[in-house]
């Protein structure tokens, strides 16, 4: 299955040019979560993202030819060069080179901005291994690989995995599964799928996400380190087939519209994930007091006003609020009014769904 991504490109010193491609990325919100995973990024359970649209990476990807037979890479973020991002772009160049041949015979430089700001919390990763991916896949095609759009787009999200799980989801709009399961046609453990629109109720295509920043800064667990507190947790192996019935539980959800079953499984998502990372060893609490208040005080609105307010979480203290475009003038004002007061220096995201 892997073979087909490798690439049969081969290209002598000669032809050889210098150049320049870029590409922008969203980042994803994950709805049913992967954490978890076994070697070579491949997902221990099945997981599904709502692409978003104002949070997202450019990345410019500049080539030139070099003789030498290491890896050659600089990394500047936001016009800034970045020596400490260096390591992971190579660990990602040592992951993929079987499927990009080419990268030992460039020196490349990478301009990334992100839309969001570096010490936002929210992590850069998804959309930033997508926007690198997608650039990769166009320097193959300069150098005559010749692949379809839609190949294109595959081996991109195949390319993305290897550098953050996650990523895989990033390449698509809408609605994007990632994992093999015998319920989501042509899922894999490789790639993500993008899930059809026609099976998503238009109701779920107007969501959007807003997202409370509770506390700007580096998340205390690498999601590297999270998805490692799985390995011999007590209580994986049950979580594994818990994330896949609740993917396959949310399906009929997203076809018929119903807002309140999705919000449920949604937000029992959010919290066996953070429950998973207090029963493990080490423990971890990535919820801040503020992040507690804030779910509190939602549920308490959910109650009385009866509008479609849900939230998920990351691997963090932030919050993402999911709601449909219908309650949202309303939402709005109650974030803006009871919620704000829980964000660090007041900040907050607002996003929407990509469809
Ligand atoms: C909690 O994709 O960041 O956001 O593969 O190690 O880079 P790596 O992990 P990453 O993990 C994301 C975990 C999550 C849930 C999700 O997005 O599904």
């Amino acid at each position: 299955m892997e073979q087909q991504f490798i690439s049969t490109l081969s290209i002598t010193a000669s032809e050889l040019k210098s150049g320049s491609v870029s590409a922008k990325s969203p980042s994803n919100i994950a709805l049913v979560k992967y954490w978890g995973k076994k070697k070579n990024q491949i997902p221990t359970n099945s997981s599904i993202s709502y692409t978003l649209t104002n949070s997202y990476t450019e990345t410019e990807l500049r080539f030139s030819p070099k003789t030498s037979d290491t890896f050659e890479v600089d990394v500047y973020l936001e016009g800034e060069l970045k020596e400490s991002f260096a390591p992971k772009i190579i660990t990602f160049f040592e992951r993929i080179t079987a499927y990009i041949p080419f990268l030992n015979q460039f020196k490349f430089e990478i301009h990334t901005h992100n839309s969001f700001p570096h010490s936002s919390g929210i992590a850069s990763s998804a959309s930033g291994m997508s926007a690198m991916a997608l650039c990769l896949v166009q320097i193959e095609n300069i150098l005559g690989a010749n692949l379809s759009e839609e190949d294109a787009l595959k081996k991109a999200s195949f390319l993305a995995r290897l550098g953050s799980g996650s990523a895989c989801r990033s390449v698509y709009k809408g609605l994007v599964e990632w994992g093999e399961n015998d319920f989501v046609e042509g899922s894999s453990d490789l790639f993500g799928t993008k899930y059809p629109d026609v099976e998503i109720h238009d109701v779920f295509k107007t969501f959007h996400d807003t997202i409370l920043l509770i506390h700007e800064g580096q998340k205390s667990v690498s999601s590297t380190v999270g998805h490692n507190l799985m390995n011999g947790h007590p209580y994986a192996e049950r979580r594994f087939v818990e994330a896949n019935e609740n993917l396959k539980a949310l399906l009929p959800i997203l076809k018929s519209g119903d807002i309140k079953a999705f919000g449920e499984l949604v937000e029992h998502e959010a919290l066996t994930l953070h429950a998973m990372m207090m029963m493990s060893n080490p423990a971890f609490i990535l919820m801040k007091p503020n992040t507690v208040a804030a779910l509190e005080k939602l549920w308490e609105f959910r109650r009385e006003t009866g509008n479609h307010l849900y939230f998920t979480l990351d691997a963090g203290a932030n919050v993402h609020l999911l709601y449909p475009e219908q309650d949202a003038e309303a939402i709005e004002i109650f974030i803006k009014n009871e919620l704000k007061q829980f964000c660090q220096n007041g900040n907050y995201i607002k996003d929407k769904v990509s469809f």
